[in-house]
């Protein structure tokens, strides 16, 4: 059996090297894609390799790929979701818990964020009868103001929740300070920015919970997948409470008795000894990842240092050829003492250029160069946002910068999949684009 297993894997190896090994880049038609899943034989073999155990949920692989993971990241719980956004809804929803008895999030406490960024971390705050307090960003890192956070908090204010914004970390020393000065919980929402650092260490290990996104555009990927991340345990227990359908068991699938208290709890007017297999302490989902996601995971965490080299590299390839245009072009600045694995090149039109970022974008496009906008723009403009009841959002300070981002910025890809010939082709785009104008 086992050696039906090597053949069949050999033969993976074999059809990798025939269906996908990478093909050449032709500039005279081929897209310069903005982001992409870059992977080998070793993600296709570990796919198919799950799928002969015939597992499907949580299993070994899961369980190596966290462990992974977590080694890397060193933190004691990584726990694996189905996308960012589920672990961003994980996050929140384990920090509402009646079992944090008054450190719990209640429907009208306050939540920081920014308003220029991704809907999925808001969402989850509306979803939980939160009140977000939408605060602006600094340009040109893009990620929040601390005066302007610092002025949001109010009597109301419980947690901070914020992006390291297209993997620039945020002011971690600031928004930290603040954080432990008023008592708040700080939840980073890594999605973007796993394998970048702030004064040498992790994003994603500083917030008492922290998210990870695997869809394709991320640092790696697992196709759908996401991870929320801790070092506390209780707070682990929660997530994986409201991951897994809201039981309190915590056994893994095939796993029984763990707690070795099975039969003889008593939980409320349930009878005594109920299984607490089926004792459901929060009001949860099924947000779980599946084994053949986390097989491909395994083979990509390991590629993690060399992807985030490309990212570093090619943003500076960036940097060295727009450099000439910042008369008209305003280039990303990393947070002071970070180290991005930058998730892209944003660049924003200046107001006095003699072009608009629409313009531009659209010639870039136009020559099959693909760019992105920073997601939502302005989140209070877009028309789930706009459509929020008064009272359940809160506007703290202008969001002059945030308007700024919406009509100026733009983004280019980092990842690692881009070469130096398509670079090349970028930088040939912008020279003629720039000369025309
Ligand atoms: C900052 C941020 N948070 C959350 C997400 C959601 O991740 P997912 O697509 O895995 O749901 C994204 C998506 O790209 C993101 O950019």
């Amino acid at each position: 059996m086992s050696q039906l297993r090597s053949k069949i894997l050999d033969l993976v190896r074999e059809y990798y090297a025939e269906r996908h090994a990478p093909v050449s880049f032709d500039a005279q038609k081929d897209t310069v894609r903005y982001a992409g899943r870059v992977f080998d034989e070793a993600e296709l073999v570990a796919l198919v390799d799950s799928s002969l155990d015939f597992w499907l949920t949580e299993g070994r692989f899961c369980e190596a790929f966290a462990s992974k993971l977590s080694d890397l990241l060193g933190v004691s719980n990584v726990l694996l979701t189905n996308s960012g956004s589920s672990a961003n809804l994980l996050a929140i929803s384990a920090l509402t818990s009646h079992k944090l008895k008054d450190r719990r999030l209640r429907p009208g406490d306050e939540v920081i964020t920014v308003a220029a960024g991704f809907p999925s971390t808001v969402a989850p705050l509306v979803q939980n009868r939160l009140v977000p307090v939408f605060v602006d960003v600094n340009v040109p890192t893009y990620n929040v103001s601390i005066e302007a956070l610092e002025q949001a908090i109010s009597p109301k204010t419980r947690a901070i929740f914020l992006a390291h914004t297209l993997g620039n970390p945020f002011d971690v020393d600031a928004v930290l300070a603040l954080a432990r000065q008023h008592k708040l919980w700080l939840i980073e929402d890594n999605c973007d920015a796993l394998g970048s650092k702030y004064r040498g260490r992790y994003t994603g290990t500083f917030g008492h919970l922290a998210t990870l996104s695997f869809y394709p555009a991320h640092h790696i990927t697992t196709g759908e997948g996401g991870a929320v991340v801790t070092e506390d345990e209780d707070l682990a227990r929660l997530v994986r409470a409201f991951r897994d359908w809201g039981r309190d068991c915590y056994c893994s699938g095939g796993e029984n008795d763990t707690c070795g208290k099975r039969f003889t709890q008593q939980f409320g007017t349930l009878p005594a000894g109920y299984d607490h297999k089926y004792v459901y302490s929060e009001i949860g989902y099924n947000l779980k990842m599946t084994e053949m996601q986390a097989a491909i995971g395994t083979a990509q965490v390991d590629k993690l240092g060399g992807f985030c080299q490309r990212r570093r590299s090619n943003f500076a390839t960036y940097s060295q050829f727009l450099d000439r245009y910042q008369d008209a072009l305003l280039l990303p600045l990393a947070t002071d003492g970070s180290d991005p694995a930058w998730f892209a090149y944003v660049v924003s039109v200046r107001p006095e250029a003699p072009f608009s970022r629409n313009s531009l974008v659209s010639y870039l496009n136009r020559h099959r160069i693909e760019t992105r906008n920073i997601f939502a723009g302005n989140m209070l403009r877009q028309p789930a946002f706009a459509s929020l009841d008064e009272g359940t959002y809160r506007v703290a300070g202008s969001l002059k910068n945030t308007d700024f981002v919406m009509n100026n910025s733009f983004f280019l890809g980092t990842y690692p999949g881009l070469s130096a010939e398509m670079l090349s082709v970028i930088s040939e785009r912008f020279a003629e684009f720039m000369t025309s104008h």
